[in-house]
This record gives structure tokens, C-alpha cells and sequence, in this order.
């Protein structure tokens, strides 16, 4: 009888680990994708903006490129019908939710959904309080994928449980969907959500600028542009890995605010800090300069490296500084990013960078690759970055 108590105990906890692995490998790279809110917010959503978007993810190359997820952010959803189930706004959507995840499904690619723990979305449209299991189990039925959840409108809501409630529910949904938590870091997800999210919004909402900050009622900083943001991670590097990512917020590369360097520092450093990386703008006007940035599989490359291990600061002179990134097969890659409007021209110490002469490295914006020497000089434009990755083979 003892025996048979035991086994049927180690079978449960294995199976509990089992679902729980399943669940991380969900995410087991940042997950990659386009959103919505970024570009159309709230009036500009419908369904032949999401189909189209769907569309030239694969015309693009985006898809070959690596991106999967078409995100629909908030305002798609009006009202709750006799029975509590979720209803979609007919004027945006008036073939509905699971017409439109059908399409995206049809096009090789996965759907997005948008939600709130809240009585309300921060548009102010309804939200999933009291509608937990609910709504997950609609989304489930739809064919959804994944799974944002915003933070407005909770009142005396406790985070943790809040989330482990949605996570609980998605499992008992029965489909795998991806959590992404968006509850802009003010209770410090990372230390509680990592069994619960996939990934967490580590800062308020992104703004497309490179260097402008926004600020709360208190003073604080809450988040704004590229290198706030950045700087908001500074301390988040050990909570980041496989099913498990600080979410730097959608990308606002090819919005129109920031220059071509600055786009592309945007883009690297998202990469190099392993955040999910979710385009935010126009697929379908894409100019070929923004193109060549979403789609440069270098970069890609480090953000999706299997290790999952999200890059550290390792020189900080102020408006220069030198970010590492380990990699899986145990190469490395650097960032080194000129923080200040004019050029900055260095030699380059790779003694203290720990990397040896002799070995060789790609840059990975032009492809081009180099042996080291002891007298590389390196001359980066303003609000730029040079990305290189030391090769472990001979040239
Ligand atoms: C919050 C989120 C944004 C976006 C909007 C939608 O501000 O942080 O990412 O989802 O809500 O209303």
C-alpha cells in the first residue's frame, strides 16, 4: 500500500514537471511576432488590417525571417453576452475573432490576443476580471496562441495571484498558449512570474524616441524611449532565460520618430537583451531601410540563440558603453553603442574585453568579417552601435 501511495506520488510529480517543461518550451527563445498597438492603437484596428498585416508578414520575409505571432492589442472586444462570454466589436471585426485566427493560421502563422486582468482594458473596453477561466477558455476555442495581459483598472488586485489565475486558467484551457505579462514591472514580475509567464513587461509603455524619458505621478521614471528603456533592465539580467523573458515592449522600429542608427540600435539592443521581439509598425509600407532591419537574421540570430541568456553591461563610460552576450555554442557577441548625438571614435582594448589576438570576428550589420589586432579602432556615429560577433573558427 505504501509503495503504491508512492509511486502514484512520484507519477504525479512527474507528470506536474512534465506539463511545466511543456509549458516553458512554449517560449523556449523570446517569442517573435508583430503587434497592433504600436502603429494603429485603438481606432485604426479591424480585421483587414490584421489579415493584411498577416499578408505581408510572409511577402515581406518577415515569417522566413523568424517572426510568427499577429497580435491583436486592445479594442477589439465591446461588450459580454447574456451568458459572460466575450464579445467581439462587430464594426472592427465583423467576421469575428475566430474567422480572423483561421486566416492568420491559413497564412503558416500564429494569433494573438489582447486582455485585461482588470474590470477594464486601459482603452476602457471590458476586461477579464471575474472572467478568467472563461475568457481563456473562448480564446482556446478561437485557436488563440498567445496571450497579453495588461494591468489597468485592478483596484486591490494582488499581481501574483491575479496572473497565476490567468495561468492556471490558459493550462485548463487545454491548448498551449503563450502568457505575456504587461504589467509594466510595478511589482517587480520577474521575481514572482517566472512559472507563471512566458515573459513581463519589465517598464511603462514604450514611446518612438530614442532617448526621452516618461515619468509618473510620483517622479519616477516609468519608461519612454530606447535607451530609458534600456536602462530600466540594468539589474534584470539573472531573472531572464528559456520561457522566461524581460519584455522591453514592441518594437517602434519604421514609426516614422527615429533616424536609420537609431532604429537599428533599437534593434540590436532588443536582440542582445533577449526581449520578445514584436514589431510595431506598418508591414505593409514598410521602407526597404526598415526591412533590412527587422529582417537582418544576424541579430535575430542572437536573440534566438538557444542558451537564452540575455546580454550584460560590461564597460559603461557613459555615452559609450559595451554590452556581452554569451552564446549557445560558446561564442560571444558585443554591442558597443555611442549613447551621444556626435561620433565617437575609440581604440579598441579587446585585452580587457577578454578576447584574444588572432581570433576573428563578423560585424553583424555588414557582414564583413576581421581578424583582431591589437590596433582595431572603432568609429561609431551618434546614437549608433557596432555588433560583432567573435567567431570560435579560423577565417
Ligand atoms: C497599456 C499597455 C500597452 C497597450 C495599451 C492598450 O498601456 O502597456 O502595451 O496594450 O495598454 O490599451
Amino acid at each position: 500500500m505504501k509503495h503504491l501511495f508512492l509511486s502514484f506520488a512520484i507519477f504525479l510529480w512527474v507528470s506536474s514537471q512534465l506539463q511545466a517543461q511543456k509549458y516553458t518550451e512554449l517560449a523556449a527563445t523570446p517569442p517573435m511576432g508583430w503587434s497592433s498597438w504600436n502603429y494603429f492603437l485603438c481606432d485604426g484596428l479591424n480585421e483587414k488590417v490584421i489579415k493584411e498585416m498577416a499578408d505581408a508578414m510572409v511577402s515581406s520575409g518577415m515569417k522566413d525571417a523568424g517572426y510568427q505571432y499577429i497580435n491583436i492589442d486592445d479594442c477589439w472586444q465591446i461588450s459580454r453576452d447574456a451568458n459572460g462570454n466575450i464579445v467581439a466589436d462587430s464594426t472592427k471585426f465583423p467576421s469575428g475573432i475566430k474567422a480572423v485566427a483561421d486566416y492568420v493560421h491559413s497564412k503558416g502563422l500564429k494569433f494573438g490576443i489582447y486582455t485585461c486582468a482588470g474590470l477594464y482594458t486601459c482603452a476602457k473596453r471590458p476586461g477579464s476580471r471575474g472572467y478568467e477561466y472563461q475568457d481563456m477558455r473562448t480564446y482556446a476555442a478561437w485557436g488563440v496562441d498567445y496571450v497579453k495581459i495588461d494591468w489597468c483598472n485592478t483596484d486591490n488586485l494582488d499581481a501574483p495571484s491575479s496572473y497565476k489565475m490567468f495561468s492556471d486558467a490558459i493550462r485548463k484551457a487545454g491548448r498551449p498558449m503563450i502568457l505575456s505579462i504587461c504589467e509594466w514591472g510595478v511589482t517587480k514580475p520577474w521575481k514572482w512570474a517566472k512559472d507563471i509567464g512566458h515573459s513581463w513587461r519589465t517598464t511603462g509603455d514604450i514611446a518612438d524616441n530614442f532617448d526621452h524619458g516618461l515619468y509618473a505621478d510620483d517622479g519616477k521614471v516609468w519608461g519612454g524611449g530606447v535607451l530609458v528603456t534600456l536602462d530600466m533592465q540594468r539589474t534584470l539580467q539573472p531573472y531572464s532565460g528559456k520561457g522566461q523573458w524581460n519584455d522591453m515592449d514592441m518594437l517602434q522600429v519604421g514609426n516614422g520618430q527615429m533616424t536609420f542608427n537609431e532604429n537599428r540600435s533599437h534593434f540590436s539592443l532588443w536582440a542582445m537583451m533577449c526581449s520578445p521581439l514584436m514589431a510595431g509598425n506598418d508591414l505593409r509600407k514598410m521602407t526597404d531601410s526598415t526591412k533590412s532591419i527587422l529582417t537582418n537574421k544576424a541579430i535575430i540570430a542572437l536573440n534566438q540563440d538557444a542558451l537564452g541568456k540575455q546580454a550584460e553591461k560590461i564597460i559603461d563610460e557613459g555615452r559609450f558603453q559595451i554590452f556581452r552576450k554569451e552564446l549557445s555554442n560558446g561564442e560571444v557577441a558585443l554591442c558597443f553603442l555611442n549613447r551621444s548625438e556626435l561620433r565617437v571614435t575609440k581604440r579598441i582594448d579587446w585585452q580587457k574585453l577578454n578576447i584574444s589576438n588572432g581570433k576573428n570576428f563578423t560585424d553583424l550589420w555588414t557582414g564583413k568579417q576581421q581578424l583582431i589586432s591589437t590596433t582595431d579602432e572603432i568609429s561609431i556615429e551618434g546614437h549608433g552601435v557596432w555588433v560583432i560577433r567573435i567567431n570560435s573558427g579560423k577565417m
